[in-house]
């Protein structure tokens, strides 16, 4: 099991933040991230499309040889997780269940914030996921759409990012919520400007953070070896997404490939 990577893959480059983490864990691992450029954002599109993109992208972490797949994005996860764990014949884990998990062990006054695109918070996934674990527990959600892109345009510092998290965030923070899952790739970027905005004694989840666990579970944790290797590859624009993955990353993607979608895939 050893030899065969760990395979990831997210709509794009947001996916990073949840490699960020699982490398961080699992330092021995090799892991091979794809991330679907050509097609990002998935956060509007329909679930017949998310589905359909999330099964040929694990379709070519499969030709990758990967022996267990993460789906980062958290739209994927929260409309072809069952499809995929249906049809792939290795195990497959998305990002809700764990940030749920995470989010139930949080509060306190039973009241969690979900924030996501528009497909995440549409599936109602985190409803799902969170009262199956806790039925008690009151679920109040926001789509952020905009998030995405202040992270893309590198804008997590500027005060436009301000104006537009206290613009979304407003009106679930009337509902006394002292709990918010970070139910998108790309959030975590914004942590520490959302923490601005809505103030400490509001516990945020990242759900890049939770997957690991998830993760632990089913790998074992190998004896001290070599360490494992990265290898990124992405259906368009390379550029963008090795600029964006420095910042998130703080390092160079080095083996950097694009690949051409298709039925067969094949790198170009
Ligand atoms: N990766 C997506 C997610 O976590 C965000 C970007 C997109 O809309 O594709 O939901």
């Amino acid at each position: 099991m050893r030899k065969q990577p760990v395979g990831i893959f997210d709509s794009g480059v947001g996916g990073l933040t949840v490699f960020k983490e699982i490398r961080k864990s699992f330092p021995y691992e090799d892991i091979v991230y794809f991330g679907d450029t050509a097609r990002v954002p998935y956060g509007p599109k329909s679930s017949n499309t998310v589905i359909e993109y999330s099964i040929q992208n694990a379709r070519f972490l499969l030709q990758c040889g990967a022996k267990i797949i993460v789906i980062a994005c958290n739209t994927s996860s929260a409309i072809a997780l069952e499809t995929l764990k249906k049809t792939l014949p290795v195990p497959v884990i998305g990002v809700i269940e764990p940030g749920a998990i995470s989010a139930s062990q949080s509060t306190k006054n039973g009241r969690i914030g979900v924030i996501g695109t528009d497909g995440t918070i549409r599936s109602r996934a985190y409803h799902e996921a969170i009262s199956k674990i806790n039925n008690n527990i009151e679920i109040f959600s926001k789509a952020c759409p905009l998030f995405v892109s202040i992270v893309e345009e590198g804008w997590e510092n500027h005060s436009v990012a301000k104006i537009i998290i206290e613009e979304y965030l407003s009106s679930l923070l009337k509902k006394n919520i002292d709990t918010l899952v970070l139910g998108c790739t790309h959030y975590p970027i914004l942590k520490q400007a959302i923490k601005e905005v809505i103030g400490s004694h509001i516990a945020l989840i990242d759900s890049a953070e939770a997957v690991t666990n998830e993760l632990r579970k089913i790998l074992p944790q190998p004896e001290a070896s070599i360490e494992g290797s990265d290898k990124f590859y992405v259906s368009d624009n390379e550029d963008k997404f090795r600029q964006i993955a420095s910042r998130i990353l703080g390092k160079d993607t080095e083996s950097l490939v694009k690949v051409k979608l298709g039925e067969s895939w094949y790198i170009t």
